[in-house]
């Protein structure tokens, strides 16, 4: 297949417009240069030539010179609006900004068939791991059962530090920060926003289903405490806040929430900045994708992915949508969970279908039972700051 000679315009220059711009420079035989970089304050120190950047959005959308812009930003909506009018004004579009894509699946799909544009994504989702374009290409629907795993670089490491380093919660933060893993607002990471956003973007592709973030129950390891931990530690257990989506009669769940995860699951293994992603089909069952999940040149090189994957033309197909028998999001799932809280009355216990463990002591309380997913969703009592849950399977 012939290859054409790409001419980019980045939005973003920070930990992965820099992390692009390093693999792009070291990688031989791609055929894409950059022309020009958009980004927002003009006075901030740049490592490369200030004759690349420029603050006006319009020096790459109405070039014609450039065939293809590659977004990289931290801002949400100037992310959706920029995506939006590339693909408008005939431009192939790589992005890596989750959040922006989540939140606007449906319009994004519209706007890619109107204009018979390509947007590819590859690093939003799991950084280096190729996992929507197997997702896109390998798995057919009807043999998919689950995809699941850790898809959030910085809680995975800040767990890694604390269970294999025995540091604390605050100081593992800063330092997943420092390296780049945490997202400008690491609440994102750390309440589990972040892998839901992801979740959202694999389950259109492994199921062809549209859900939008605010359908989905998200729970992070904010609230973990050194009783959790124990708890853990007792149970030969690592904790791993694991993201979810898998059929069930019919229908598709989906939800980020932290597990208890055995030391002999596949997923106690994936450490620090790594993410890894079980993909469960009937015949071939468990295939697992590991692989670093946060960082400039871990995302870049995704980015760089898309960027050759669009010299052969390549679009997402998205196969499964309009299947013959379309999966709806149900949250009935009935889930075994560790619910530890300090005072009798801040939880409630009817909620559980039921309970086969309790525990008082005049600091710390917990149970363990059984709850559906949708009471545990609407629960005001999880809205608690003195209550935490961990999911064991
Ligand atoms: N970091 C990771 O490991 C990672 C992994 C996967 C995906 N992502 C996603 O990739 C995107 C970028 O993340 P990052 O970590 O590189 O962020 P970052 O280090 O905070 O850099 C953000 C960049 O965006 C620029 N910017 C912000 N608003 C802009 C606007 N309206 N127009 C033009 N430029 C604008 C900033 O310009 P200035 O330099 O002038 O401030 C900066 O260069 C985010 O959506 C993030 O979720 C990040």
């Amino acid at each position: 297949m012939e290859k054409k000679i790409i001419n980019l315009g980045i939005f973003g220059f920070g930990c992965v417009g820099q992390g692009l711009y390093e693999v792009l420079s070291k990688t031989k035989g791609i055929n894409a240069r950059v022309r020009k970089i958009c980004i927002k304050h003009p006075d901030k120190q740049r490592p490369i030539d200030s004759s690349y950047f420029t603050t006006d959005q319009h020096e790459i959308l109405d070039d014609p010179s450039i065939d293809v812009v590659v977004e990289l930003i931290n801002d949400t909506e100037a992310a959706f609006q920029i995506v939006s009018t590339a693909l408008r004004n005939g431009k192939a579009v790589v992005s890596a900004s989750k959040r922006m894509i989540a939140e606007n699946l449906r319009s994004l799909y519209d706007l890619q068939q109107l204009h018979r544009m390509p947007l590819l994504y590859e690093g939003a989702c799991c950084a280096s791991i190729p996992v929507i374009r197997n997702l896109e290409e390998y798995y057919d629907n009807d043999l998919l059962n689950g995809v699941e795993g850790i898809c959030n670089g910085s809680t995975n490491y800040i767990l890694s530090k604390i269970f294999e380093e025995h540091q604390d919660f605050s100081s593992a933060l800063s330092r997943a920060q420092e390296l780049g893993f945490a997202e400008s607002d690491p609440s994102l990471d750390i309440e589990g926003f972040d892998p839901k956003f992801k979740i959202c973007i694999l389950l259109l592709h492994a199921f062809g289903t549209f859900v939008k973030p605010a359908e989905v129950m998200n729970f992070g390891i904010s609230r973990l405490n050194d009783f959790d931990i124990s708890f853990a530690r007792q149970r030969g257990c690592t904790i791993k806040l694991i993201a979810k989506c898998r059929k069930q009669n019919g229908n598709v769940v989906t939800y980020v929430l932290p597990h208890l995860v055995p030391r002999s699951h596949l997923l106690s293994d994936v450490q620090n900045e790594y993410n890894g992603i079980l993909v469960e089909s009937t015949f071939a069952e468990n295939q697992f994708f590991v692989g670093k999940g946060a960082g400039g040149t871990a995302t870049g090189s995704a980015v760089l992915s898309d960027i050759s994957a669009l010299t052969y033309n390549y679009r997402y197909e998205y196969k499964k949508i309009g299947q013959s028998n379309p999966l709806s999001l149900t949250q009935n799932l009935q889930l075994k969970i560790y619910l530890r809280y300090t005072e009798a009355g801040q939880v409630d216990l009817e909620d559980f279908d039921s309970l086969s463990e309790k525990y008082e002591s005049s600091e710390n309380r917990y149970v363990v039972g059984l709850i559906n997913l949708s009471r545990l969703r609407e629960a005001s009592w999880l809205k608690n700051p003195g209550v935490n849950i961990l999911v064991m399977d």
